[in-house]
């Protein structure tokens, strides 16, 4: 692989409900990673509202950029140029975060390079914590499965910042799926984690839900398996007052685990893939991990907890090799609220 050049990245995310600012040096070592999360606020609405979303980032931008420069021992001076989530996300909050990051690399007189959410998700794999013991660099080709509340994809990632998309979902993503259900069983948003909460104490193999395999194709499906949930709460409703809220969520957890675990390790044998890579919010479910993690057919790499979900240290990381091939954005740039990523 050729060596890169050395640089330090201030990336700033707010595509969605978080605002977060991150340094990090060489496309791999974090400095520093503050994430406000508004999670609290919408948790009211049982979802993102985005009208509230957009003020909220618009109060958190300036302390948020303050505070990780602080906790890394930096000024502006002693970065090298600032990437920004440009889309996929909602538009009104992107917008926020795009402006803070040209106004601080015009007044710097640094490079801006716009950044695409899922492949910063899909860089969150190789990023490490600074002290940390350097952890292997995930190896080309790569199977790629990108769980998030908004996406469901494979991509094989024959190189850096290469991508051939295989699948997607046809309706639901992972997560959405995950937060659906989870309204569906009275569960607090956001949904994985209460989900996941749940089914700890669940029997996964009381209700056998609807897999959608999207057979000679490397799609996903996932509103079949939402009915059908819904489909069962109905009819236990008619049977009995309480629930059993806890087998519910296991078994349908479990369906969304054994579909993606076993499409992409399908995908990966037939592309002939060395390593394989999850990430995304979805990510962060504990069964997926150690569904993945207990394979030993291919290496796994799945970026820590605090990596799934929405951060600004990805956006640096995959900003860092954007800026490394001089794809440098002017201060034109626009937000693409929708904006896939092959
Ligand atoms: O990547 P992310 O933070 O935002 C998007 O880019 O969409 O993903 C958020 C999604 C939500 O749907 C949330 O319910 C899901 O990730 N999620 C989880 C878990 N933690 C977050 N799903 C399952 N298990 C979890 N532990
Ligand atoms: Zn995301």
């Amino acid at each position: 692989m050729t060596e890169l050049k050395p640089a330090r990245i201030l990336a700033i995310e707010t595509s969605c409900d978080e605002t977060a600012a991150a340094v990090l040096e060489n496309g791999r070592e974090l400095l520093a990673s503050v994430v406000a999360s508004q999670m609290e606020i919408h948790a009211r609405y049982g979802g993102v509202f985005p009208e509230v979303a957009s003020r909220q980032h618009v109060l958190s931008i300036t302390p948020v950029v303050e505070q990780v420069l602080a906790q890394a021992h930096l000024t502006l001076n002693d970065i090298d140029a600032v990437a920004v989530t440009q889309g996929p996300g909602l538009a009104g909050s992107l917008v926020v975060g795009m402006n803070m990051a040209k106004g601080l690399a015009m007044g710097m007189g640094k490079p801006l390079i716009g950044v695409n959410h899922l492949e910063g998700h899909l860089y969150s794999a190789w990023v490490y914590d600074s002290g940390e013991i350097v952890p292997p660099e995930p190896q080309f080709p790569l199977m790629a499965l990108l769980v998030s509340g908004g996406h469901t994809e494979l991509n094989l990632m024959t190189d850096h910042l290469t991508y051939q998309r295989l699948g997607s979902t046809m309706d639901d993503a992972a997560g959405e799926a995950f937060d659906k259900v989870a309204r569906l069983l009275e569960l607090s948003y956001p949904g994985g984690p209460s989900i996941q909460k749940a089914a700890e104490e669940g029997d996964p193999n009381r209700f056998q839900f609807a897999r959608s395999w999207m057979e000679g194709t490397w799609n996903f499906s996932f509103s079949g398996l939402k009915t059908s949930v819904l489909y069962q709460v109905r009819e236990l409703q008619k049977k009995q007052t309480n629930l059993p809220v806890a087998d519910l969520a296991a078994s349908f957890q479990q369906a969304v685990v054994d579909v993606l675990f076993k499409k992409t390790m399908m995908a990966a044998r037939e592309f002939g893939a060395k390593e394989i890579l999850v990430a995304g919010g979805v990510s962060a479910n504990r069964p997926l991990r150690q569904t993945f993690k207990a394979q030993t057919e291919f290496p796994v790499h799945i970026p820590p907890l605090a990596l799934c979900t929405d951060n600004a240290a990805m956006i640096a990381a995959a900003g860092y090799h954007r800026y490394a091939l001089g794809h440098v954005s002017g201060l034109e740039m626009d937000v693409l609220p929708t904006w896939p990523l092959s």
